[in-house]
């Protein structure tokens, strides 16, 4: 042996990263309840963001076609014309955008698109404001690319305090570059009015800060919510604006690894060339059956988001009788962010020793809202059958109320 401390070797920004608390979360959820079913119990999953659906058999179908017609090699860095094409027609049919192929590009997920676009942006020492609380990728992504992740407070109805961005627009000493919006939101479900786009779209424009308008929740919204698309306001919030999709979460396909965003043609060009030199392409059987998926029969979709309409009334109906615990009613996404500080107290001192007691006594799984960037929340993924919420929000409620 060399006698070096391999922690030497490895880079600083790799060895500050976090590891993401949601994956974390699932591995020791996976070894919990394999043990419990062997004694005929499970643990209720709340934990990871994932459709508990299959995904629909038309997608299922163009992968299998994509794999007899032997498209297997390799493709174009940003995705195949076909892909780009469907993209094109999306964003016209759902957001009123008029886009052509040279302005999108599909990568390995919104969570792969999201990395190439913050490291086409962002130098050493540049700020990305990252509004509280955050979907958990977005501050480590920022720190891998050397930039430095600028928090903006909520209000009470869990929504961006505009007032304390201007602050922190003002206090940063250097560069800001971009700004991560995201609605409907993760982890809070809350969904932004126009108007509240408009003011944040206003302060991007005054201050020269380019906008990713994260949409990835966007077919789930309930009630009578509407999702905006930032970039659908005006020629000037479409120039600074890159619109994130994917098909991961709206056609249940989030292990296909395909999503895509749109934007001004030469940042597209730019982030292709990082992706020529890194990931290449999205896989190309994957990128077929998201063709299907964009540009197939849609009516899985509204399928699906009648029943998570159904799944949010029933626990948010559970979920505010209880006492100490404090939800607003989510207008989007599959997630409720309930306040629990109310309960803390004795052993449970912050969301982590109410998420580990809630796993371990009553073998519920949440992710504490530490992760997000907030002690006093947590955040509950309703992406579970009925029957699962039910008995998840039996124990739920019997481990609140013995605390
Ligand atoms: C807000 C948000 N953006 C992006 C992603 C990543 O999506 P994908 O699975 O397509 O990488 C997620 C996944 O949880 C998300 O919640």
């Amino acid at each position: 042996m060399t006698g070096i401390n391999i922690n030497d070797l490895l880079s600083k920004r790799v060895l500050e990263l976090e590891e993401s608390p949601t994956f974390a979360l699932e591995n020791k959820v996976n070894a919990m309840d394999s043990e419990l079913k062997k004694q005929g119990d499970f643990v209720v999953r709340f934990g990871i963001g994932q459709p508990d659906f299959n995904t629909p058999e038309n997608i299922k179908e163009a992968a299998k076609k994509a794999i007899d017609e032997n498209q297997t090699k390799y493709t174009a860095a940003a995705g195949i014309g076909e892909l780009k094409q469907a993209i094109v027609k999306k964003f016209k049919r759902d957001n009123n955008l008029d886009y052509e192929p040279g302005n999108i590009l599909a990568g390995i997920g919104a969570k792969q698109v999201l990395d190439t676009i913050i490291r086409a942006f962002v130098n050493p020492g540049e700020g990305v404001i990252v509004p509280r609380p955050y979907w958990v990728s977005y501050t480590q992504q920022v720190i891998l690319s050397g930039g430095v992740p600028l928090e903006v407070n909520f209000r009470d109805d869990l929504k961006m305090d505009t007032g304390h961005l201007k602050s922190v627009i003002g206090s940063f000493n250097g560069r800001i570059k971009l700004i991560i919006i995201n609605s409907p939101n993760n982890p809070t479900g809350v969904v932004y009015s126009r108007s509240e786009l408009e003011e944040i779209g206003e302060i991007c424009l005054e201050n020269g800060i380019y906008i990713i308008s994260d949409e990835v929740y966007e077919k789930f919204i309930y009630g009578d919510a509407v999702h905006y698309s930032m970039a659908s306001f005006s020629r000037e919030l479409k120039d600074i604006t890159i619109t994130v999709n994917a098909v991961s979460k709206t056609y249940a396909m989030t292990g296909w690894r395909i999503g895509y965003c749109a934007a001004d043609g030469n940042i597209i060009k730019q982030m292709s060339k990082i992706q020529g030199q890194s990931p290449s392409n999205p896989c190309s059987i994957a990128q077929w059956a998201a063709v299907e998926a964009i540009d197939g029969d849609q009516g899985s979709v509204e399928l699906m988001r009648r029943e998570y309409e159904k799944r949010r009334d029933y626990i948010y109906g559970r979920i505010k009788d209880i006492s100490g615990v404090e939800c607003s009613l989510p207008g989007g996404a599959f997630y409720l962010f309930p306040e629990v500080s109310g309960l803390y107290g004795g052993a449970i001192r912050n969301s982590m020793d109410f998420s580990n007691q809630l796993l371990e006594k009553a073998r519920v799984a949440v992710v504490p809202g530490i992760a997000f960037g907030d002690d006093d929340y947590i955040r509950i993924s309703y992406a579970a059958s009925m029957e699962k919420i039910s008995a998840g929000m039996d124990r739920f409620q019997k481990f609140c109320l013995g605390l």
